[in-house]
């Protein structure tokens, strides 16, 4: 696993877009695997700029999300259907048919988990995989206890991250109880990943880079993967 320190949330974004527009350069139907949360709105921001610069074309990109809130409407201004949507796809040339986000295909939750694995490999597999971090240590809603093989699931939400996700919603009851996710062993797969964590992610960080591998702190599990960088804001 390797650190790369970057001494404000601007570099921080920077360093992670570079990254990803080098990635669609070399390979432009590149199947990206994207994150929500605060983190990573720095890099969506300058991947639009960049497409509209011309640096970065997404006509043959796949997308791929790690989670969704289970139980929530793709138009509840809360989905994260709608956080990609405001945030990314609708201000980049990405075409519909190859944006991938859990829960979309109208079937049980175990078939949609089970549509979605087949669909990232039928899409030959992540190539370059985008994370955050949970202050619990969660990467996707893996939460703690997470095995390190742990497959595309339906997942009970920590407590923890209810509060912590709790400031978008007008209140904590309002926050589902459950989630669709990745799972670790699925997120392991791709053959890059990049976690971006700020200054609020000191501690949990401090935590992952200290600690084995263990259930106990889901992002440690990254340390098995020979291709991984955390991009840290000091
Ligand atoms: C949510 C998402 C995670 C994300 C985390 C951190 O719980 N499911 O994928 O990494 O939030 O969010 P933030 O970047 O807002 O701290």
């Amino acid at each position: 696993m390797q650190i790369v320190k970057a001494y404000s949330y601007q570099e921080l974004s920077k360093k992670a877009s570079e990254i990803v527009i080098k990635a669609i350069a070399k390979k432009p139907d590149l199947v990206l695997g994207l994150a929500t949360g605060s983190t990573p709105l720095g890099l969506y921001q300058l991947l639009v700029e960049a497409n509209k610069n011309g640096e970065a074309d997404f006509s043959k990109v796949k997308t791929f999300n790690l989670d969704e809130y289970a139980g929530l409407k793709k138009d509840n201004t809360q989905s994260y259907h709608y956080f990609m949507q405001e945030n990314l796809f609708s201000k980049i040339n990405i075409e519909k048919e190859n944006i991938h986000i859990l829960g979309d295909e109208g079937k049980s939750p175990e078939e949609e988990c089970k549509i979605y694995e087949d669909k990232i490999k039928e899409a030959g597999g992540i190539d370059l995989q985008i994370l955050g971090i949970g202050s619990n240590g969660h990467i996707a809603f893996n939460e703690p206890g997470s095995s390190k093989d742990s497959r595309t699931r339906i997942i009970k939400l920590d407590e923890k991250t209810r509060q912590d996700n709790a400031r978008f919603f007008r209140s904590i009851d309002e926050v589902p109880t459950h989630a669709f996710t990745m799972g670790i062993g699925t997120i392991l797969e791709a053959r890059e990943i990049i976690l971006l964590a700020g200054k609020s992610k000191k501690e949990i960080i401090q935590k992952v880079i200290s600690s084995q591998p263990i259930p106990e702190i889901p992002a440690s599990f990254l340390k098995l993967h020979s291709n991984c960088a955390f991009i840290i804001e000091e």
